[in-house]
């Protein structure tokens, strides 16, 4: 993993113009921004402020906190692919690069299969969504050669959940739409979590995002689990984002962030429900090219129970190929107190006031239904 951004408490506010929100005014401003312009110099930089050691213009808005050192052994690190967490910073995580394919080989290959739920079950059959890794990767490879041939059913892929399913429809989770959640990545968030103080944290709901360079994730809070004293882990792989972290309220403007590949949020505590927003994934500065980060080959020792596996030649090229012009993101959250139930199904009358607000998943530019928060698929 490369790098942890500690997503703590202070947020530097902004004063609103009247009128349009504070947060959706920046929303739409990194939206359109252009990449190597001077539009992104106020975009905090973990890896840059790690290299200047906290002295450059972003220094006054990161903030070290500390790790539990104590909470994971280097040997558990070791095995879900982290280097030992007396190495971490709170904003800065340096890792092993050749492990983050493990997780985006997961999201593609296998994270993305039944009994997972992904956005295009609902115009799709089980059959027809089968392996969508085996039906996609000679298009994939072919995407060098041929950049007018039709979408694989990969980069079709805009969401997959895990565990207690998320409905976007209702905003909820329920005790009745479960599937196993995946034991590596459960491990994997149980040693982050640990690390920040979260001992017995558990990995019971994900929400995977698949951006491609035009997509962007709206203004939301995430606040469909029912114990918000537990983090809410997000971890970041391909070409870069630029994350907008808020206020409580949506009028108060967001601070702007660099998300790279290899990055951990966490959000918890006071940040836990925090306003946030994608507006903008950035297409690689060397053209379609891949962060540094994954074009190293993988470290030929794993520990015998890692929880890591080497990535084949074979299937690096596919990741490879999708991975120049597309971002992954997977989020991990506990939904449950320890002992805590579902609530029942709530009255008639109750359902009615449901409100509106919420998650929303990801929107494409070019998408032909410019989707409402509501409309989960597309
Ligand atoms: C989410 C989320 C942010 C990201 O899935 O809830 O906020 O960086 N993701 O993609
Ligand atoms: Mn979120």
């Amino acid at each position: 993993m490369g790098k942890m951004a500690a997503a703590v408490g202070s947020v530097v506010t902004l004063a609103a113009e009247p009128g349009e929100d504070a947060f959706r005014k920046l929303f739409r401003f990194y939206r359109q921004s252009r990449p190597d312009s001077s539009d992104l110099g106020a975009v905090i930089d973990f890896s840059a402020a790690r290299e200047a050691r906290g002295t450059g213009p972003d220094a006054r808005k990161v903030i070290r906190s500390q790790l539990s050192v104590s909470s994971v052994s280097d040997h558990d690190a070791h095995r879900a692919g982290l280097q030992p967490v007396s190495k971490w910073q709170a904003y800065g995580l340096q890792g092993y690069p050749g492990y983050q394919w493990h997780w985006v080989k997961q999201c593609l290959k296998l994270y993305s299969q039944k009994p997972n739920v992904c956005n295009l079950d609902k115009h799709m059959t089980k059959e027809e969504t089968q392996d969508l890794w085996e039906q996609s990767k000679e298009f994939l490879r072919l995407k060098e050669v041929n950049k007018r041939r039709p979408r694989s059913l990969l980069e079709k892929l805009r969401w997959v959940t895990l565990g207690y399913h998320y409905n976007w429809d209702s905003k909820k989770y329920s005790a009745d739409h479960y599937t196993p959640f995946p034991s590596d990545l459960a491990f994997l968030s149980e040693q982050v979590a640990a690390a920040c103080g979260f001992q017995g944290f558990r990995a019971e709901a994900g929400i995977l995002n698949y951006y491609r360079l035009d997509s962007t994730l709206g203004i939301h809070v995430d606040r469909s689990e029912l114990d918000h004293s537990k983090p809410l882990l997000s971890f970041s792989f391909g070409q870069s984002a630029i994350f907008l972290l808020g206020g409580l309220k949506r009028d108060e403007a967001p601070t702007a962030m660099f998300m790279h590949s290899g990055d951990i949020m966490v959000m918890s505590g006071f940040s836990r429900l925090l306003n946030h927003a994608v507006p903008r994934v950035l297409p690689s500065s060397q053209g379609e090219g891949l962060p540094c980060c994954l074009e190293t080959p993988l470290p030929a020792v794993l520990p015998r129970d890692s929880v890591v596996e080497p990535c084949s030649e074979e299937d690096w090229q596919v990741c490879t190929s999708y991975l120049k012009t597309a971002r992954v993101n997977m989020t991990v959250r506990q939904v449950l107190a320890i002992d805590q139930d579902f609530p029942s199904e709530p009255t008639e009358e109750k359902k009615r006031d449901i409100t509106t607000e919420g998650f929303c998943h990801l929107d494409d530019e070019n998408s032909q239904v410019k989707r409402a928060k509501l409309n989960p698929d597309s």
